[in-house]
């Protein structure tokens, strides 16, 4: 049975730090501050089923229950290069990870994704695998990269992007649909439309020359 789900987050600091990244005007050391502080509001709801288990702990006046992350330990992987620019953010909540990476490009003519390094552990079995990619666009690069984690094993997914196009929701989920997987996409917002570039409409440009420059 398919899980496939789309978790648009409704905060308004969400909403006001996503208006200053869309805006033109901001700087990069300004767009990566942001950038940083989005991901972990949106990781604080990304995590939210997070596998814990029982644990207790002695405090100054008696023994208290509690939980701990499980182990394995989750996964997180950046897809590069945008997706660097998350990193920070997301490892700040989950300091125990263990970090991938996964460079990803998409041709400019076609938009097809291809792979270029692949940092990713061989077994990913039985791990919960935090993928980071500031934009869902075409839906291309993240189906792809949902697929390469499924290959190796990983049971849950959550794909965190700052900002999505609905055609890349929908690509994702008709990508999934039908298959035994658990995968959920958590955004900051739904924009309009993809334009015929391939660009998020308004969106904010091309995350990854904004938070490094054009290179
Ligand atoms: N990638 C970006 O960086 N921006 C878009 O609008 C779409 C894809």
């Amino acid at each position: 049975m398919s899980h496939v789900k789309t978790l648009t987050i409704d905060h308004p600091l969400i909403a006001h730090k996503l208006t200053a990244l869309r805006d033109e005007n901001t700087d990069s050391p300004t767009f990566r501050r942001l950038a940083d502080e989005l991901v972990t509001l949106l990781a604080y709801e990304a995590t939210r089923t997070i596998s814990v288990e029982p644990t207790s702990v002695q405090t100054p006046v008696a023994l208290a229950q509690g939980v701990k992350l499980s182990n394995p330990t989750p996964v997180i992987i950046p897809i590069l290069r945008a997706g660097l620019g998350m990193l920070e953010g997301m490892s700040r909540l989950l300091p125990t990870a263990e970090v991938g990476f996964l460079g990803m490009v998409r041709d400019h003519d076609t938009l097809e994704p291809s792979t270029y390094a692949d940092r990713i552990p061989g077994d990913l079995r039985g791990r919960e695998v935090f993928l980071l990619d500031p934009m869902l666009a075409t839906g291309g690069t993240l189906i792809a990269a949902i697929d390469l984690m499924l290959a190796r094993g990983a049971n849950r997914i959550v794909a965190i992007c700052l900002l999505s196009a609905p055609e890349g929701v929908a690509a994702v989920e008709k990508a999934l649909a039908g298959r035994d997987v658990d995968v959920t996409v958590v955004t900051a917002a739904i924009d309009e439309r993809l334009n015929e570039k391939g660009y998020i409409v308004p969106g904010l440009g091309d995350a990854g020359d904004r938070l490094f420059g054009v290179v």
